[in-house]
């Protein structure tokens, strides 16, 4: 199994916090963000982002995204791996925790429209009563073998 695939599966062992998370495993929320973003976009980038964005959870939640960023860095693309630095940037300029110079590169990036979209599907993949059928873990693993090598 590639790098990237045993990243995304190892989140199968990680719990989120209920408090944020209602749907708890980090596997399954990948699951619900990917298919979110399948039925709004065919952006290979985009898609491949949406996989691999919390595999830093893999190591640790807190700067899960930077540490995820690094562990993709050397099989994606630039996009792929700023789209995965990034996606809870949105999060810190939306409650004031960033300050207007770094929002304004933020806002600069030609993948900023990109990145909005990762954090939409990225909050909509929280449904506590999501299950993993055979079925939907069929349909995931061929999303996977189609978009990580
Ligand atoms: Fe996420």
């Amino acid at each position: 199994m590639g790098e990237l695939k045993k990243l995304v599966m190892g989140l199968m062992k990680v719990n989120h916090e209920s408090k944020y998370h209602p749907e708890t495993n980090v596997f399954n929320h990948t699951i619900q963000v990917v298919f979110s973003a399948l039925a709004e976009t065919d952006d290979v980038d985009l898609i491949t982002a949406c996989l691999l964005h919390d595999v830093g959870k893999n190591a640790t939640i807190y700067e899960h995204e930077q540490v995820g960023a690094k562990l993709v860095e050397p099989y994606v693309n630039e996009k792929v791996r700023w789209l995965v630095e990034n996606h809870l940037r949105i999060n810190y300029y939306l409650c004031g925790k960033m300050r207007s110079g770094k929002a304004k590169m933020l806002f600069s990036s030609k993948w900023f429209p990109d990145l909005v979209r990762l954090r939409r599907w990225d909050v909509m993949g929280r449904d506590p009563d999501f299950r993993l059928s055979e079925n939907v873990l069929e349909k995931f693993g061929v999303i996977v073998d189609k978009y990580l090598r």
